[in-house]
């Protein structure tokens, strides 16, 4: 008897969770926009899949298949372990389950993530292809070309907080790009080795070389001891650095070497978008937590002081950029990334 109370009492609060999440979910419009998270931003149905398109679009397909993250969006190892936890919070499930992930990830039937269709929409087994050119593809391209196009996936704004929880596309309304009318597509797309528009939509997973001195710069170094400072610019005119998020983080690593070659002392600098996604208990807040993305055409000055064991003992400096993801339950622990890019744009002072 004495171990079957607190079950029962525990079935009780169960019940009057459901019946007040029942009543939330019913009554108030937030619930709603919640709701319409789960609608796909693409057409639904069957696909005739990547490979058909490129039995006449080879290079498009190459591109797409080799670089772009969009072609395995529905099966990295991340995107299943965010999904599970999702899924696994009962209020999250109930809510919206992992129709919301697939709404923006690509078909789970089809499972070939963000694919030709996804994006340009279905060809039909029972129509000929040029007839679905004519009928489809031809006349969508001005959508396709527009600066909107982007914008149903590489947005959202958290239904809780209003936070922006991936914000690229509201950044790029507000940059220097957008007042001139350079889009994602004009930046992104730009035709490489051949006269189509390039399908690779790079990203550091695949390629960290997209990273140059034209993006970031980092610039005047000085060594004023016991002080070191420096400059970095965002010079991507089109959004912030990195641009996406909450989970990628770009840091900043400054070595000091003694003048016997061994490494002295370090610095660790991030910059980021930190987001509580999935707090423990339920699902508030949700928000942003801290902000440190270098914003499009920003120019930080960073300056640290070094410990007085250092002085006159520094023969060199050497800056370097990576990029780590780091899971939303780490809060921005770079100790704990599940992936480290290749260091990129590496400056080297000596003294
Ligand atoms: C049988 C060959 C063939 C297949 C299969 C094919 N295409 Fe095409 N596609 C073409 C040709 C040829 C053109 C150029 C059409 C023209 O200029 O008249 C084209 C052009 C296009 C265009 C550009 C239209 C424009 O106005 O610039 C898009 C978009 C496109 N195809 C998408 C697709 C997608 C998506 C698939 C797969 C569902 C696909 N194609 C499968 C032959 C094919
Ligand atoms: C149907 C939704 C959808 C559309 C439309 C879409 N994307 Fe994406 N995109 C995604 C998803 C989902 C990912 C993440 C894939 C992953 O990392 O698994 C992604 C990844 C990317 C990446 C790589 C980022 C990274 O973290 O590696 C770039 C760059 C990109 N998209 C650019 C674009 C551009 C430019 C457009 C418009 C021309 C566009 N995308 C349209 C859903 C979409
Ligand atoms: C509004 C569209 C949208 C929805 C909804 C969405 N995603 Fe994404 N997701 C993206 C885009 C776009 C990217 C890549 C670019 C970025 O991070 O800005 C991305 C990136 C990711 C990444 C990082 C990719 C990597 O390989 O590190 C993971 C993990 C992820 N999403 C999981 C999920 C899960 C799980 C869900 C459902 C709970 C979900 N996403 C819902 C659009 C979406
Ligand atoms: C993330 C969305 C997305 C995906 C995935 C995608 N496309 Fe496109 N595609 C576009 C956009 C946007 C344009 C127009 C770009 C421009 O002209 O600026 C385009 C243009 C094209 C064109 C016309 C090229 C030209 O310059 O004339 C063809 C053909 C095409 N796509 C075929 C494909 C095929 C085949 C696949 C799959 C292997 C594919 N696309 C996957 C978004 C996508
Ligand atoms: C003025 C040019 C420009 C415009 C406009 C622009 N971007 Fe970018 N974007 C870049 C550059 C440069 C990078 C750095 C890496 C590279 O070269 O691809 C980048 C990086 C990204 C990344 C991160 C790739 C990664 O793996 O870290 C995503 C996602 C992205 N852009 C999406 C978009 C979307 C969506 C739009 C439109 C809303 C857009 N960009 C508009 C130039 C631009």
């Amino acid at each position: 008897m004495t171990m079957k109370s607190p079950a029962i009492l525990k079935a009780l609060t169960a019940l009057v969770l459901i019946l007040i999440a029942l009543f939330l979910y019913k009554g108030v419009p937030m619930f709603n926009e919640i709701r319409s998270g789960t609608k796909p931003n693409y057409e639904v149905g069957k696909h005739m899949g990547a490979e058909k398109c490129g039995q006449c679009h080879p290079q498009i397909y190459r591109q797409w298949s080799r670089n772009s993250a969009h072609a395995e969006a529905t099966e990295t190892r991340p995107f299943l372990d965010f999904k599970d936890k999702f899924t696994g919070n009962f209020m999250f499930n109930a809510m919206m389950g992992e129709a919301m992930c697939y709404a923006c990830h690509g078909s789970k039937e089809v499972n070939e993530g963000v694919n030709c269709e996804t994006c340009h929409g279905l060809a039909s087994p029972e129509e000929p292809i040029m007839q679905t050119h004519e009928k489809k593809y031809k006349p969508g391209m001005d959508r396709m070309r527009s600066g909107q196009f982007c914008s149903g996936c590489h947005n959202m704004q958290s239904p809780f907080s209003g936070d922006a929880i991936l914000s690229v596309y509201s950044e790029w309304l507000k940059s220097e790009a957008a007042q001139k009318g350079v889009t994602c597509q004009k930046c992104h797309m730009e035709p490489r080795g051949g006269d189509f528009a390039y399908h690779g939509f790079d990203s550091v997973s695949r390629n960290i070389g997209i990273y140059n001195d034209e993006d970031l710069a980092l610039t005047d170094i000085v060594l004023d001891f016991p002080r070191i400072s420096l400059k970095v610019q965002n010079l991507v005119t089109g959004h912030a650095i990195p641009a996406v998020g909450p989970s990628r983080i770009l840091v900043l690593e400054i070595s000091l070497f003694g003048f016997d070659g061994k490494e002295a002392h370090s610095i660790t600098e991030t910059f980021g978008k930190y987001y509580n996604l999935m707090p423990v208990f339920g699902i508030m807040p949700n928000s942003e937590i801290r902000n440190t993305q270098l914003q499009s055409g920003e120019v930080r000055k960073l300056s640290y002081t070094l410990p007085s064991s250092l002085k006159d003992k520094i023969g060199k400096v050497e800056l370097t950029f990576r990029f780590y993801d780091v899971s939303d339950d780490h809060q921005g622990d770079i100790k704990k990334a599940h992936h480290v890019s290749e260091p990129f744009i590496i400056k080297q002072i000596t003294f």
